[in-house]
């Protein structure tokens, strides 16, 4: 009751309400909203900017984007420069770095300031743009090869809306690529770390209604998390 008080109260009660629901729900205590709250994603990020690339590839052995490249290479993509391509929540420009070698033009995209400024710094990319990926990608004409996103679809629940707006960014036989975390909850569940888990065939479902073909779905360990792997898949998908 006190949290409805607060959504209808609006901003800024609105927005910590969302917060805390989400943080409930994280802990079991309510159900599961379809997405991180975008403030909190972006609050999460512009705090961890200036030491993330050192605990993701040094502690946590991050290995999304190296996994995605390889799935990339293997399904025949040659590293030739030649794609359109679009880096989906790329964040400090990790992802960006595995990329590049398929890109003629690599764009970014994410919500949180200082990623996109560290990311910037990096040289890599011919565009960035600061926003969210649900608001983003639907305004987007069918242009890009390649959409990737490594790491950050696990920041949402319900896949389909971001699946239709990637979809509707390929050009016709482009690309999807992109990490989740692993779980046999379907739709999706939220756990412990504030973060979602979701069904790898049920994604492959929802993708194909998209209009996204599967063209490789591959299980691999993400990176290491309290010190044991985090389960995850990749999926490789194609625009019919
Ligand atoms: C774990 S980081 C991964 C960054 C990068 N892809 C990499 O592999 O290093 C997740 C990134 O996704 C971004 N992100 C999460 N949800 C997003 C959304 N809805 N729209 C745009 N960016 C989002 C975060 O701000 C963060 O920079």
């Amino acid at each position: 009751l006190a949290l409805a008080r607060a959504d209808a109260a609006g901003p800024p009660a609105g927005v910590l309400a969302g917060q805390a629901r989400f943080l409930l729900a994280a802990l079991g205590e309510a159900p599961a909203p379809d997405r991180a709250p975008a403030a909190y994603v972006r609050d999460l990020f512009d705090q961890f900017a200036p030491r993330f690339e050192a605990e993701l590839t040094g502690r946590l052995d991050y290995r999304s984007p190296a996994l995605l490249a390889a799935l990339l290479e293997r399904a025949g993509v040659a590293k030739a420069r030649r794609l359109a391509v679009l880096d989906v929540g790329c964040g400090t420009g990790l992802s960006g770095a595995a990329l590049a070698p398929f890109a003629r033009r690599l764009e970014g995209l994410d919500l949180s300031p200082r990623m996109l400024a560290e990311a910037r710094r990096r040289g890599l990319y011919d565009a960035l743009h600061e926003a969210d990926l649900l608001d983003w990608l639907p305004r987007q004409a069918p242009r890009f090869d390649l959409v990737a996103a490594a790491d950050v679809l696990n920041y949402l629940g319900d896949l389909a809306p971001a699946l239709a707006a990637i979809a509707g960014a390929l050009a016709p036989g482009g690309l999807a690529a992109f990490s989740l975390e692993a779980g046999e909850d379907a739709p999706f569940a939220l756990h412990g770390a504030l973060r979602y888990r979701h069904d790898p065939a049920h994604v492959a479902a929802l993708a194909a209604a998209a209009g996204l073909s599967e063209v490789a779905r591959e299980a691999a360990a993400l990176r290491t998390e309290g010190g044991a792997p985090v389960a995850g898949a990749l999926l490789l998908l194609r625009r019919d």
